[in-house]
């Protein structure tokens, strides 16, 4: 049964909205790991917009599941990563002007770069993921530079304007994930995805967790957190 791993950047956005103390991220850790969260997910972003250095601090010491690092592959975030010490670190490309991540990593054309990265994050023992499209020569190259796993890029999938390009995009995501298990490499999923777009996963077993941030915080925004991720866990019980 594929996980879910709860993503809190967003709450942490209406926080710095206000330059305030609330609401807190590592409280809405808390609550969604008590409605069945399988992990939490931060991304420690350059330009520290949304989730905070205090906030990774404070989610190592609070997370009782696992606890996932988002981060680009610079020295001052793996240098942060080795003192934090998170459970997995997942490599994504980030652009200053970018309202989200935007694409996968370009694994192909950073080998170098990221290989040293991977290695300097396995020396601490912490594994590290590769956020990627989904593209078989991608896939390839992050088994090539050390990548324990790959999370799919889901975000064509899901802002696909049709559905026969919806099921274009999402016959790419089958087909990925199939080529990594292959490779033996771990397989998560995630960016966009929602309560219903979640659903054309059922049948796909090759996925082992789904990362999931501002659906769920949206929803939560309105109906609470407890709710809004017990519902989501729900349907990913259920594919
Ligand atoms: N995975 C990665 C690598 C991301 O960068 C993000 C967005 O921060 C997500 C998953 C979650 O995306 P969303 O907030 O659209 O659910």
């Amino acid at each position: 049964m594929a996980g879910l791993a709860v993503n809190v950047d967003h709450v942490a956005t209406l926080r710095q909205a206000r330059n305030a103390r609330y609401p807190d991220p590592v409280a809405a850790a808390v609550l969604a790991e008590l409605a069945g969260a399988d992990g939490i997910v931060v991304h420690l972003r350059e330009d520290r917009r949304h989730i905070q250095d205090r906030d990774v601090r404070l989610l190592r010491q609070t997370v009782a599941t696992k606890l996932i690092l988002e981060m680009a592959a610079t020295k001052e975030m793996v240098a942060i990563a080795a003192d934090i010490r998170p459970d997995l670190v997942t490599l994504v490309p980030e652009k200053r002007q970018e309202l989200t991540t935007e694409g996968g990593l370009d694994v192909m054309a950073h080998k170098t770069d990221l290989k040293k990265t991977i290695q300097a994050l396995h020396d601490h023992h912490i594994p590290v993921s590769l956020f990627i499209d989904p593209d078989t020569d991608q896939i390839h190259a992050t088994k090539e530079v050390g990548g324990d796993l790959i999370e799919i890029h889901t975000g064509l999938f899901c802002d696909a304007p049709d559905s026969a390009e919806q099921d274009r995009a999402f016959a790419d995501v089958i087909e990925a994930a199939r080529t990594a298990r292959q490779l033996n490499l771990g397989v998560n999923a995630g960016h966009g995805l929602c309560y219903r777009t979640i659903k054309k996963f059922k049948g796909l077993h090759e996925i082992d967790e789904f990362s999931i941030g501002h659906s769920i915080v949206a929803r939560a925004a309105l109906v609470g957190m407890e709710k809004a991720v017990a519902e989501m866990a729900r349907l990913i019980r259920e594919l």
